[in-house]
């Protein structure tokens, strides 16, 4: 079935330079006093929200089930001299497909209600396993 997310294109016309600027101050004020070094989104999307987190020295790791999504936020993090580490996975499954554990681990956009509640909280058990121990 055809999605927005097929069209990462269109879905990406409502972003400018000051909603970047608001997504780089919301990192700032959950990292502060947090020392987050690494940040996993697992709906990251085109990156809108999670890129900016870029410019304060985290480094990020992302995950989504729309593969159009997921091929514009490589190419925004290619322009932006970006480096990340991007998965095509189902979030309710996220967990098997990291090898590492981060120090802060997302879910961006308003993307958990696209499953039931049964389902947000399993996601939200597959989330906490992916989350250092020493940042629980
Ligand atoms: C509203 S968009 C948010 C994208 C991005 N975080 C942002 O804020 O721009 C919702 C995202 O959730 C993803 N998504 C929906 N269901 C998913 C699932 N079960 N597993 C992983 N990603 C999912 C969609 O592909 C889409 O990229």
């Amino acid at each position: 079935m055809a999605s927005i997310y097929d069209r990462a294109d269109i879905y990406d016309l409502i972003e400018d330079d000051s909603r970047r600027e608001i997504y780089r101050k919301h990192w700032e004020t959950i990292g502060n006093g947090r020392n987050i070094k690494s940040l996993l989104d697992i709906s990251i999307g085109s990156g809108n929200v999670t890129l900016p987190a870029a410019d304060l020295g985290v480094r990020l790791s992302g995950s989504d089930l729309s593969k159009a999504m997921l091929e514009r936020c490589q190419k925004k993090a290619e322009a932006g001299k970006i480096d990340i580490e991007l998965k095509c996975c189902d979030f309710r499954s996220v967990s098997g497909q990291f090898a590492e554990k981060f120090d802060c681990v997302a879910s961006t956009g308003n993307s958990l209600p696209y499953v039931n509640n049964e389902e947000v909280l399993l996601t939200m058990e597959q989330m906490d396993q992916l989350v250092k121990k020493a940042c629980k």
